[in-house]
């Protein structure tokens, strides 16, 4: 596994669309494996492919619980994930970007969402997801949609002082 560099703005592959993934070969187990390292070490909570230069539908996420910090992480790695369900509700959370680096801002997001893809061997799964969790898939998937949170808010701000740790990025 190695630490692949993030891609900042204004980098253009961050305003691209993403490519299906369609060889689930040992390319792609490197890529996942980087991608876990890289979002590790960031730290994030999760991190899409064309942060790390490339232009691939390839997501890894992982969470544990927003209230109870007992809870193990669990990780996802997600490719040609699709949200198949969002929430009529939604709410308001601060989100930051490790592709943003120390700019936070309020983007409201669906409280829940159904998420399908395949894991990283081709097989399909479904995951359900809510809170925290939801929002930080819902993050990703725009990512390969090449859109950033800063579209979807209208109140960003810098963090001053504190590092960007105090709110978690993805
Ligand atoms: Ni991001």
């Amino acid at each position: 596994m190695a630490v692949r560099d993030i891609v900042t703005i204004p980098d253009s592959i961050l305003y691209r669309k993403a490519r299906k993934v369609t060889d689930f070969g040992k390319e792609l187990q490197t890529l996942v494996d980087d991608m876990v390292e890289t979002m590790r070490v960031a730290p994030g909570e999760g991190l899409a492919a064309p942060q790390v230069d490339v232009p691939l539908r390839v997501i890894v996420v992982e969470f544990g619980d927003e209230e109870d910090e007992s809870v193990p992480l669990k990780l996802f790695p997600v490719v040609n994930p699709e949200i198949t369900r969002f929430s009529k509700e939604q709410v308001t959370g601060t989100e930051g970007c490790l592709s943003i680096p120390d700019f936070v801002g309020d983007v409201d997001r669906s409280v829940s969402v159904v998420v399908k893809g395949m894991n990283r061997r081709g097989q399909p799964m479904r995951i359900k997801s809510s809170g925290w969790l939801a929002r930080i898939f819902q993050h990703e998937l725009d990512h390969l949609n090449g859109v950033l949170f800063i579209d979807r808010t209208e109140r960003i701000w810098k963090l001053e002082g504190e590092p960007a740790q105090v709110i978690p990025t993805v």
